[in-house]
């Protein structure tokens, strides 16, 4: 399994697994809790759910998915940017650790930009470490001057990653915010690395993906996973699909595969502003 090294020198699974929609459904149970141990089973450790998703069925449906094995994971859970004050950020916190069934998330992100000052946000997830009840924080869809905003605030280097929408139709954070992030050791995570299925039925890549005897899926995955400092998060609710995403880590792409891939998939060519799912 491929690996990114945080800021602070702990390496974690570059492939991980997304849970958006998981627990929405009663009648999946059984499957998506069978889904994610098989990708914890094939090494795809790190879990990334939020208070969020289905209001906290996600990580319901998580907790239950890790009970018994919690120590093998990564957990990453995001709080809302409404609740991310001091108070409300350890509120929130509190509920979603509760929810997981477990007494620490290993990563919890700023879900998005809102109206609470960036400080006061750091400041509560400082606390948090301090308590023991996170052991790392970061941010998810900032852009390069977010980032730059976090970092003139106290403590606020301390971001020790950013999960923003990445995938060969959403490439615009090569432009100038990969790199930031790269030149700052900050990992970038990569959601809805297959667009949300809607990449999996291109005709370019399925013929690039068959050509190479692999899915498209596995191709996707692998294009994203090239980048040294960059993770990627499918959700995936069938433990086929996620031993076909896992086996994804292992690929590496050609020179002649990606040149294919960026006539199919124009890099940038400006500067864009990131877009958000
Ligand atoms: N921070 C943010 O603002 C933000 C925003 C969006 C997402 N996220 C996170 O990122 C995760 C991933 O993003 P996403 O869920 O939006 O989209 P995604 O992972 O790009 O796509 C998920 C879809 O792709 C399908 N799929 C996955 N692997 C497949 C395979 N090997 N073959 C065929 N189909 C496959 C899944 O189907 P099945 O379910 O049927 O397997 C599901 O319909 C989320 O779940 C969430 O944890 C974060």
């Amino acid at each position: 399994m491929k690996t990114v090294t945080l800021p602070e020198g702990e390496i974690i699974a570059a492939l991980g697994q997304g849970t958006w929609y998981v627990g929405d459904d009663p009648a999946m149970r059984e499957r998506e809790i069978e889904a994610l141990n098989h990708g914890i089973d094939l090494g795809m450790t790190v879990i990334d759910t939020a208070e969020m998703y289905g209001s906290g069925r996600s990580e319901t449906r998580v907790g239950e998915a890790i009970a018994g094995r919690r120590d093998e994971v990564f957990l990453v859970s995001k709080v809302l940017p409404g609740n991310a004050s001091r108070k409300g950020t350890i509120a929130a916190c509190e509920a979603s650790l509760k929810r997981l069934g477990t007494d620490r998330i290993d990563l919890y992100l700023l879900h998005w930009r809102g109206g609470v000052p960036l400080a006061e946000t750091v400041a509560a997830f400082e606390a948090l470490v301090k308590e023991g009840k996170i052991r790392h924080w970061g941010v998810s869809n900032f852009d390069v001057n977010d980032m730059e905003e976090l970092f003139s605030v106290p403590g606020g280097a301390k971001v020790a990653a950013n999960q923003v929408l990445y995938n060969l139709t959403r490439r615009g954070i090569e432009w100038d915010l990969a790199d930031w992030c790269a030149s700052r050791g900050i990992p970038v995570m990569a959601y809805s690395p297959v667009e949300q299925a809607r990449l999996l039925r291109h005709s370019g890549l399925r013929e690039l993906a068959a050509g190479l005897g692999i899915t498209a899926a596995q191709l996707a995955l692998a294009w994203v996973l090239r980048r040294r400092d960059t993770m990627a998060i499918p959700k995936a609710s069938s433990s086929s699909h996620v031993a076909d995403n896992a086996a994804a880590a292992e690929i590496i792409l050609s020179e002649d595969t990606l040149q294919a891939l960026d006539r199919t998939f124009a890099p940038p060519r400006k500067a864009t502003p990131l877009e958000m799912l």
